[in-house]
């Protein structure tokens, strides 16, 4: 069951997804050359913390951290840790919130340093699906459309969908119905459902060079690309509106 959230419930999503806005800026600035994910984490979570909210991954099924890391071909679900960041890296950071009881989640990916032409590619490719998939969201439109969207501009440009996870409702919970994938799917056509107005979604295209075949690493969390090709994810918290949506998770 897809839940229309009310106006007072949107307005605890946007305070969370305030924090959440802040956390990803405070990572842009703090991700440099040299420093550990590890100290990523704790700066973010000590933001999230003075800002009345709590970082909601760690504990989730047993996650070990606020937030997730993932370099380069890491997808999703990179552990921090005393890695340090190169240049060349890219870091995908992404950190969900609980303010009042309403969540909001998002996520960002980071150069290090000067890039590769590649790496750019890859970045703006996946920052743009993003922004395409929010460009076509308003009440009315079905996910399949949603979906295609972000599926159609990512391989025009030369890169594949990750279909192994996918984004998500959100609200009370981390992750409510209905599933957000970012590829149209027989599945998908037939458990298509019309957006309306007031449903919170967190979308989120994870997009990579060559295969889209993914594994998990012996940590049980940390998912690569199998070919160890670069991998980008961008997310925001969006709620739908008859005119479009609004972007909950946005600085
Ligand atoms: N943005 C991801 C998701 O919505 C992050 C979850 S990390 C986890 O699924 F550790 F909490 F699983
Ligand atoms: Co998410």
């Amino acid at each position: 069951m897809i839940e229309c959230k009310s106006v007072r419930q949107i307005e605890r999503m946007r305070e969370a997804g305030k924090i959440v806005a802040g956390a990803l800026h405070l990572a842009k600035e703090l991700a440099e050359i040299g420093i550990t994910t590890k100290f990523l984490e704790k700066e973010l979570d000590r933001y999230v913390q003075s800002h009345q909210g709590r970082a909601i991954f760690k504990g989730y099924r047993g996650y070990p951290s606020s937030i997730c890391a993932s370099i380069n071909e890491e997808v999703v679900h990179g552990i921090p840790g005393p890695r340090e960041l190169c240049e060349g890296d890219i870091l995908s950071v992404d950190i969900g919130v609980e303010y009042k009881k309403y969540m909001a989640d998002a996520a960002v990916t980071i150069n290090i340093g000067r890039i590769s032409p590649a790496a750019e590619n890859i970045l703006s490719v996946c920052e743009e699906a993003l922004n395409q998939a929010i460009r076509t969201v308003r009440s009315g439109i079905k996910l399949s459309s949603l979906a295609g969207c972000v599926q159609r501009y990512v391989e025009a440009n030369g890169y594949s969908v990750i279909r192994d996870y996918t984004g998500h409702g959100i609200g009370r919970d981390m992750h409510e119905d209905p599933q957000v994938p970012n590829y149209v799917s027989d599945s998908l056509l037939a458990r298509d459902v019309m957006l309306l107005a007031g449903t919170t979604l967190a979308i989120e295209p994870m997009i990579c060079e060559g295969s889209a075949e993914t594994e998990v690493l012996d940590n049980k969390w940390t998912v690569v690309t199998k070919d160890r090709r670069l991998s980008a994810h961008f997310e925001h918290t969006v709620v739908v509106t008859d005119t479009g949506c609004e972007v909950l998770t946005r600085e």
